[in-house]
């Protein structure tokens, strides 16, 4: 998926809080279309290794429980320049640092419940697609 795809989880708090249909609802606003769209629930395996690139940092344990806590909703998006243009849509890791109209700055709680992931590569763009949706689940 270079160029014009990428790969977004609305986490367990935004969920939680009812946030979902609100986020996707930006999502499209922004211009991007939904490739794939998933609810699930992680274990904490899953989640480790999704963020395994993350192992050596000290909030790994947390974030993983954190990921793993209750459902959440993965999907991959296309947009022409989607992982740079997703990035801005969410806005910073901490809510605190994110520009107003950001996701971030609208629904997430703090810098771990940040209501949003978006991949941060065309790379990481499909293997994290991959780790959620079979090519058959991809359109
Ligand atoms: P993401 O991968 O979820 O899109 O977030 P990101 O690129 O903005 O941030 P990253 O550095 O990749 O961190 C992954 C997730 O770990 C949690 N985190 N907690 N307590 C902390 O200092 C801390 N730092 C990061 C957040 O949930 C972050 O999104
Ligand atoms: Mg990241």
């Amino acid at each position: 998926m270079p160029n014009n795809r990428t790969f977004t989880m609305i986490k367990p708090d935004a969920f939680e809080d009812g946030n979902t249909g609100a986020i996707l609802a930006a999502i499209e606003k922004a211009g991007f279309k939904l490739v794939s769209a998933k609810l699930t629930k992680l274990t904490k395996k899953q989640a480790g290794d999704f963020y395994a690139a993350h192992a050596q940092r000290p909030f790994y344990e947390d974030l993983c429980k954190y990921m793993s806590s209750g459902p959440i909703l993965a999907a991959i998006l296309e947009k022409q320049n989607a992982v740079e243009e997703f990035r801005n849509l969410i806005g910073a890791t901490d809510p605190k640092n994110a520009a107003e109209g950001t996701i971030r700055k609208r629904f997430a709680k703090s810098i771990e419940a940040n209501a949003i992931h978006g991949s941060d590569s065309d790379s990481a763009a499909l293997t994290e697609g991959n780790f959620f949706f079979s090519s058959l689940e991809q359109f």
